[in-house]
């Protein structure tokens, strides 16, 4: 019996390799990760406590709607409750997002090289993806308007974008905005915006309380560092978030993550010390990579896009065999590119001596 049309050929996604498997696999001890943009930092201290205080409620659903979590989180974005809307990861929302709005015969434009569940969930529903390259490493605006057409339901723009970590700016997204014909819906995802320090970044807040048709997506996953828990979420509209809710599974986001993620907003004082740490190892990254007359994308999120210049798959598996993860830009667009994940100043250190002995080692090899 064959599945559906619309997922026949559809790849597995394949995540960055996760430390348990490289060290069961290569036999290491000591391996660092920096391929899937976690916190190093690990998550607020608070949230322990706040899993201790529900641990003898597992065998109970958690309520559904996660009122304690949406009224604390309405208060610090000052939105209205009725906008938000919570998934199983913002993975969760882009999917609900897709099955609410496309179908056959529809389509959604988006950049490439971009988050690559947006061409995913728009396939699964048999809509057509329009994909359009990026300029310079950033999304092309005018392209992706020119590709709005009267079949167009959704645009996707990831901002700061991932894989290449630069970001649309408010003036210009606004402008993209207001030539959107009405029957489309722009989502804008925003999964890394705690770590932006650009004050053009677009205040998408402000851009939704006047245009219905915006989906702003936040995760959990990132500065609050609880991808464990798979938590994320929309920003929208009311009646956008009623369309979305006929489509949400009961219960998607569990009790453990309504508890972790209501003690992690509290703790402004750890998001504010990830930012900073981000920001300074951001640094300390860029600077050698400055020396060393290494090419990458200007970032405005927890990761950088580094041209090597070499076929990004060999310098992954160099490094993984030292014990260190990262992705390679092969799978993600940019064949000669790694994308690292800015870990902690050590983390960071480990790094670039890996990939100083890779480059030292082609340099001899080339004079040799
Ligand atoms: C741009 C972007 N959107 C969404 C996600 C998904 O995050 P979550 O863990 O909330 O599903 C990621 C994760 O890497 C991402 O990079």
């Amino acid at each position: 019996m064959s599945a559906k049309k619309s997922i026949q050929g559809l790849p597995v996604y394949q995540p960055g390799k996760s430390l348990e498997e490289v060290k069961r696999e290569l036999g290491l001890e000591k391996v660092i990760k920096l391929a899937s943009n976690e916190n190093p930092f690990g998550c607020s201290p608070k949230v322990w406590e706040s899993l201790t205080q529900i641990k003898d409620q597992f065998h109970l659903y958690p309520e559904d709607d996660a009122p304690l979590l949406r009224q604390k989180l309405a208060e610090s974005l000052e939105v209205d409750e009725r906008r938000l809307i919570f998934g199983n990861g913002s993975d969760e929302v882009i999917q609900m997002i897709a099955r609410a709005y496309l179908e056959p015969g529809t389509e959604s434009v988006m950049a490439t090289p971009t988050f690559p569940r947006y061409e995913t969930a728009t396939r699964i529903e048999g809509a057509v993806p329009v994909e359009v390259p990026l300029r310079e490493g950033k999304h092309d605006l005018d392209a992706m308007l020119e590709a709005v057409n009267e079949n167009t339901r959704l645009v996707w723009v990831c901002n700061p974008n991932n894989p290449s970590g630069t970001f649309v700016d408010h003036e210009s997204l606004s402008n993209f905005i207001d030539q959107l014909p009405e029957h489309v819906l722009v989502v804008l995802d925003e999964a890394y915006v705690e770590y932006v320090t650009d004050d053009t970044f677009p205040d998408s807040l402000s851009l939704l309380d006047y245009n219905p048709r915006i989906i702003v997506l936040r995760t959990f996953s990132k500065i609050y560092g609880l991808a464990s828990f798979r938590a994320g979420y929309g920003i929208a509209h009311p009646e956008v978030v009623q369309q979305l809710s006929r489509v949400r599974e009961p219960f998607n986001l569990n009790r453990l993550a309504q508890a972790a993620t209501l003690a992690a907003i509290s703790d402004e004082t750890f998001v504010l010390y990830c930012r900073n740490q981000n920001r300074m190892g951001m640094k300390q990254i860029m600077e050698r990579l400055d020396e060393w007359g290494i090419g990458y994308y200007p970032s405005q999120a927890n990761f950088l896009l580094i041209n090597t210049e070499y076929n990004g798959d060999e310098v992954f598996s160099y490094l993984l065999k030292k014990g260190i993860i990262v992705r390679s830009g092969k799978a993600l667009g940019f064949p000669t590119y790694l994308r690292v994940t800015i870990g902690n100043k050590e983390e960071n250190e480990v790094f670039l001596s890996g990939l100083s002995n890779f480059l030292q080692e082609k340099k001899s090899r080339v004079s040799q």
